[in-house]
């Protein structure tokens, strides 16, 4: 059985202590978790740290970042390695965020270069894809995420495929109220998953995680994870609040 994983995406939010206290709060109200439904924390580089610290000790509890630099190290101002990301006990890193795809022009040719350094350097990969607007309301957006997910993901061999966690969302629906339906939801991440089997087989596209993030909250959650190929989710605005990360939690331990 694949792994359900809710993943708080903090983006650029919250002080060291507010963090600290966040993921305080969420550790003393946790539910049981286990190796079907697991937790991560996707905090800022400034908190890796105290949040590898505090998770120590709750299993099924992971650290990811939200970027890392293709290279080991070197003169890269401003950059962080994978390699130095597992050194500080990291184990999930996000690529592609498409926040990132626009902010900071990375390109699919880029992303495989991250992919390949976090890869190299014994951390999973939570990939993110999803279309535009634009896109969506032209009809075209499983040709367009088959595309991302090709040009990023397909230069990997079986062994390394199976350390990718897929994320799909949908730019339209991030941050901006307006959730993709559990319908739509569900229709990508099957699509997504058929792509993969083509390329992998069915064991192996069985077994990827897809998540779905896009204003994804304690109030539809139910509903999106009721998807029979929605794992879980990545959250932006509702993992800042415990009460509303754990209610995605609740709904991933009920689902399925
Ligand atoms: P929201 O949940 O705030 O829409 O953000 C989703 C997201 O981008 C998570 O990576």
């Amino acid at each position: 059985m694949r792994k359900k994983i809710v993943a708080g995406n903090w983006k650029m939010n919250l002080t060291i202590g507010e963090g600290n206290a966040l993921v305080a709060d969420i550790l003393q109200k946790l539910p049981q978790l286990n190796e079907q439904n697991q937790v991560v924390f996707a905090a800022p580089y400034l908190h890796l740290h105290s949040v590898v610290r505090d998770t120590q000790a709750s299993p099924f509890v992971s650290v990811a970042a939200q970027n890392c630099h293709h290279e080991k190290s070197g003169a890269y101002t401003g950059e962080i390695s994978a390699f130095m990301l597992q050194d500080a006990g990291v184990k999930y890193v996000l690529i592609g965020h498409s926040e990132r795809r626009a902010y900071n022009q990375e390109d699919n040719a880029l992303l495989v270069k991250k992919i390949d350094a976090a890869l190299c350097n014994n951390l999973q990969v939570i990939f993110c894809c999803g279309e535009p607007l634009e896109i969506r309301d032209s009809g075209t957006q499983n040709a367009y995420v088959e595309q991302q997910i090709k040009e990023s993901l397909f230069h990997l061999d079986a062994a390394a495929m199976v350390r990718i966690t897929v994320a799909y969302e949908p730019i339209w629906a991030i941050g901006t109220g307006r959730t993709a339906t559990a319908e739509q939801a569900q229709d990508m991440h099957q699509h997504i998953r058929q792509v993969l089997a083509q390329q992998y087989g069915a064991t192996i596209a069985n077994g990827t995680s897809i998540l779905y993030g896009g204003s994804c909250k304690a109030s539809n959650a139910v509903e999106l994870f009721a998807g029979a190929d929605v794992d879980g989710g990545l959250i932006g605005g509702a993992a800042l609040i415990a009460s509303d990360f754990l209610g995605i939690i609740d709904a991933m331990i009920a689902s399925k």
